[in-house]
C-alpha cells in the first residue's frame, strides 16, 4: 500500500508563524510536525510516500526532508497543490501516484501515539472501499463527526454544532481507486473547499465505508491550542515514535 501525506494549505489559522514557513513544518516538541505522519506511515510498513504540499514555502519540505533518508526511505515523492481547495482537492493530485492501487492517506497535522499497523492490516483484509479511523475526543465539534446507528455509521457531518457522538473522524483514511471518481463529483462546501467528509459520505452511500477505533491518543496540531497539546503529549514521552533524531 502507498501512503499520501496531505500538507498543503496556507495555514491561515496559524498566522503569523505561517508567514515564514508551511504549517506542517512548525515544531511539535522536538521536531517538525511533518515528521510524525511520515513516521506513522513508515512505522506501519508503508515506504512509498507522496507528500502533497502547497503555499509559498513548498521548497522548505525538500530542504528539510530530501529523499527521506532520515526515515530509512530510498526516495520521497512530492506534488504541489495550487491555492487552498481543501483536503479532497489535495488528494486528487495523488491519482497518478496511486496508479489504481490502495492508499493510506494521513493529514500532515495529525499525530498518533501508537502504530497504525493494525488499521493497515484491517484495510488489506477489506480489499475494497474505504476505512476511516475514529477516536473519542472531548471536542468533536472541531472535526468530522459520525452519526451512528447500531454501531454503523449512517452519515458524517463536518464540524456540526451539536455532534451526535463523542467520536471524531481522525485524519487517517484508507481509499481504493474509487476515491478519485468521487472527488471529481464534489462541489465546494460553504468554506469553499472540497471536503473529505463528502468523499466519505459518498463511500457510505455505496455501502463501502468501514471504520475502526484508533488505539492510543490522537491529536491534530493545526491550531495553536492543539499544537501546544500535541507538544505536551510528545514531551510526556507517550508517543511510540522512534525518532530519526534518535530521541
Ligand atoms: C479536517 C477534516 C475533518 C477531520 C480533521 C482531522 O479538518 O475536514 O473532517 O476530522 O481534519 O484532523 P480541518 O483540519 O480541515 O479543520
Amino acid at each position: 500500500m502507498k501512503g499520501v501525506i496531505l500538507a498543503g494549505g496556507l495555514g491561515s489559522r496559524m498566522l503569523p508563524c505561517t508567514k515564514i514557513t508551511n504549517k506542517h513544518l512548525l515544531a511539535v516538541y522536538d521536531r517538525p510536525m511533518i515528521y510524525y505522519p511520515i513516521q506513522a506511515l513508515v512505522g506501519a510498513g508503508i515506504d512509498d510516500i507522496l507528500i502533497v504540499t502547497g503555499g509559498n514555502f513548498a521548497g522548505h519540505f525538500l530542504q528539510l526532508l530530501g529523499n527521506g533518508k532520515e526515515f530509512g526511505l530510498k526516495e520521497l515523492h512530492y506534488t504541489y497543490q495550487e491555492g487552498e481547495g481543501g483536503i479532497a482537492d489535495a488528494l486528487r493530485l495523488a491519482e497518478d501516484f496511486a496508479d489504481g492501487g490502495p492508499l493510506c492517506v494521513i493529514l500532515g497535522d495529525n499525530i498518533v501515539e501508537r502504530s497504525i499497523e493494525p488499521a493497515v492490516a484491517a484495510y488489506e483484509q477489506q480489499q475494497q472501499g474505504a476505512r476511516i479511523l475514529l477516536k473519542q475526543v472531548p471536542d468533536p465539534q472541531r472535526f468530522g463527526c459520525p452519526v451512528m446507528a447500531d454501531g454503523r455509521i449512517i452519515r458524517i457531518e463536518e464540524k456540526p454544532a451539536v455532534p451526535a457522538t463523542r467520536y471524531a473522524v481522525t485524519g487517517i483514511y484508507f481509499y481504493d481507486a474509487l476515491v478519485f471518481e468521487f472527488i471529481g463529483d464534489l462541489k465546494p462546501s460553504e468554506r469553499g473547499e472540497l471536503e473529505i467528509s463528502d468523499v466519505n459520505n459518498l463511500y457510505l452511500e455505496r455501502g463501502l465505508l468501514e471504520w475502526s477505533e484508533l488505539d492510543g491518543w490522537w491529536t491534530d496540531a493545526g491550531t495553536f491550542t492543539s499544537l501546544l497539546h500535541a507538544s505536551n503529549l510528545i514531551a510526556k514521552g507517550g508517543a511510540n515514535l522512534p525518532g530519526p533524531s534518535g530521541r
